[in-house]
């Protein structure tokens, strides 16, 4: 079960920003630590940065989830950009088709408990990642 607790359109650098706040807030009501909150915050800037980077606009949505025995922060991040050919390599640390540090994808991964991409070259891509309190 999840309720979507904030929907944030990412256009510009301003909004990466009130992403990263939003899902340090979201993450708190659910009762992760402050370190805990840090880092999904710092998840979610990345994600956040790749759309501005790479689809130049798209979508965060924050919920709180209950998983019945656990709790938890959802993020889902859409985009209507270019997509990603290959997604594997993608997850790299070290790949970039920028001038960053090929950093933003794996790094987050290694943040979150649950996280998955699905992208289709020309259509876009979606990112979905999950932590849940321990
Ligand atoms: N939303 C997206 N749409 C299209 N391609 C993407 C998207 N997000 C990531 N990518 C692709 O995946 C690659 C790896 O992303 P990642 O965030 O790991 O590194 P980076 O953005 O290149 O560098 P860094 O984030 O370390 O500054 C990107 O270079 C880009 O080719
Ligand atoms: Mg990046």
């Amino acid at each position: 079960m999840a309720a979507v607790t904030r929907h944030i359109p990412i256009r510009s650098d301003v909004d990466v920003v009130e992403a990263r706040a939003a899902s340090r807030e979201v993450a708190n009501r659910v009762g992760f630590s402050g370190i805990d909150q840090v880092l999904i915050a710092t998840a979610v800037s990345e994600i956040a940065r790749n759309i501005i980077e790479y689809a130049r606009a798209g979508e965060v949505l924050i919920s709180a989830i209950d998983g019945g025995r656990r709790k938890g922060v959802e993020i889902i991040f859409l985009d209507e950009g270019p997509g990603i050919a290959d997604i594997t390599q993608a997850l790299e640390a070290g790949f970039t088709t920028s001038r960053g540090l090929g950093m933003g994808l794996p790094g987050a991964r290694r943040l979150m408990d649950e996280f998955d991409i699905a992208s289709r070259v020309g259509r876009g891509t979606t990112v979905k990642m999950r932590k849940w309190l321990a």
